[in-house]
């Protein structure tokens, strides 16, 4: 049977800072930030979007009413979860009106949660092939004023629909897994902002992509030439290049097509920053939208990174007409977003929701998004469905 994704969408918060402006405000040369780390913009999150509401969005995005009652498996991925205990995908099931009979769970393991969702839904259709499941993966990346990360936060989530005969993409069953107890990067329960070893973690970024690309070859028989593109974690684009040349050195004419792909797949992280689990998927979409290049069966290697560490390595072929499910114009809304000045940006993303003694926030920014979150009462966030 043949199960991928049916379909896939992506939504960031309306506001967006340019890299150069943040450069000059820190006394960097803005090419540490175009060229070093190869981004430009960075997406930036009010108080009132949180994964919840971006989740939501992405997925409205590209369900139907039918959809809605055809899902029974609702999965989100995320590094920045809003409860300790409740899952962000039992209030997204809630404000999309997903039928009752769905079971909704939250999956963390940094930046690579998503990704076991996507397997986990290929495992429940391969057992229920009628069914439907909403895999969605959504993150606020935030390092802090002035920090070695700061340039590469960002914010937004990817939805995909995971079902039996998919129209984008036929997921293979070559996953290759690595399990990796470092500290790399890690958020502690009191911590507000992640803890990084940021040289370490791009060491090991690196190294797990080389040693578990080796035993995927090795197990799979496949090389780089079986490749039309590779979509990789981008906590930065310069990263994901970085990565791709460690694992090209051996085939330079894969690597060049490889590389001429990879600039198509970075066109919107390039302009969103790091969305931890939902950054591969975000590749994707960007290389689906932006590449003139691919032809309908045509493979893509994914590697997925998440610190800590786990990895995979994984493939799918791209399905004939993936082109008449995608969105033509993101990059014009992209450009619609709301530019900010630094000083704006420091005080709408770093933010704080103040509460009352009774656990009720004060008074929450006006906010006309179609989800947004409109208070906190009693503790509870409560979510609006514009
Ligand atoms: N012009 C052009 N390039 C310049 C430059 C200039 N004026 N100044 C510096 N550069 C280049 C540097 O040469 C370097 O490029 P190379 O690595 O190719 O040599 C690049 O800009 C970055 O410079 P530094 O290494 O000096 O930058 P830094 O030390 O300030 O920070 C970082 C880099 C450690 C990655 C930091 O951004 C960080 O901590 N990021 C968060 C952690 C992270 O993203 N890790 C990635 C792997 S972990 C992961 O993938 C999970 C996840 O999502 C977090």
């Amino acid at each position: 049977m043949k199960i991928g994704i049916d379909k896939i969408g992506f939504a960031a918060p309306d506001y967006v800072v340019d890299l150069a402006d943040l450069a000059a405000a820190r006394n960097i040369d803005p090419n540490k930030y175009k060229l070093g780390l190869l981004q430009s913009e960075m997406a930036v999150s009010p108080v009132t979007q949180d994964i919840v509401t971006l989740g939501a969005r992405a997925a409205q995005a590209i369900l139907t009413d039918l959809d809605k009652t055809q899902i029974d498996m609702v999965i989100v991925g995320t590094e920045s979860s809003v409860d300790q205990s409740k899952a962000a995908a039992v209030f997204i099931h809630g404000l999309l009106g997903i039928q009752p009979f769905a079971r909704s769970i939250e999956m963390k393991e940094a930046c690579y949660g998503a990704t076991a969702g996507l397997s986990l839904a290929k495992s429940h259709i391969a057992q229920f092939p009628d069914s439907k499941v909403l895999v969605i993966a959504s993150d606020i990346a935030k390092y802090g004023i002035a920090s070695g990360g700061e340039p590469t936060q960002g914010a937004g989530a990817v939805a995909m629909l995971v079902t039996a005969n998919p129209r984008i993409m036929v997921l293979n069953n070559d996953n290759v897994c690595q399990t990796r107890d470092i500290m790399d990067f890690w958020r502690p329960n009191y911590d507000k902002y992640p803890r990084i070893d940021g040289r370490f973690s791009t060491e090991q970024y690196t190294n797990c992509l080389t040693t578990t690309f080796d035993h995927y070859q090795q197990k799979t028989g496949k090389t780089l030439a079986d490749f039309a593109a590779m979509c990789l974690h981008i906590p930065f684009s310069k990263q994901g290049l970085k990565g791709l040349q460690a694992i090209g050195k051996k085939d330079p004419e894969s690597l060049e097509r490889l590389t001429e792909r990879f600039h198509e797949a970075i066109v919107y992280n390039k302009l969103v920053g790091n969305i931890y689990t939902g950054s591969i998927f975000l590749s994707l979409l960007s290389l689906l939208e932006n590449s003139r290049a691919l032809k309908p069966a045509d493979q893509v290697l994914f590697y997925s990174y998440g610190s800590g560490a786990v990895c995979e390595i994984f493939s799918g072929n791209l399905v004939e007409g993936y082109q008449d499910y995608l969105q033509p114009d993101r990059l014009e809304v992209l450009k619609q977003r709301t530019r900010l000045n630094v000083s704006d940006y420091e005080r709408i993303f770093f933010e704080e929701i103040q509460l009352d003694e009774t656990g009720s926030s004060i008074q929450l920014p006006e906010d006309s998004s179609p989800f947004a979150l409109t208070k906190i009462e009693n503790h509870q966030r409560i979510y609006r469905k514009a």
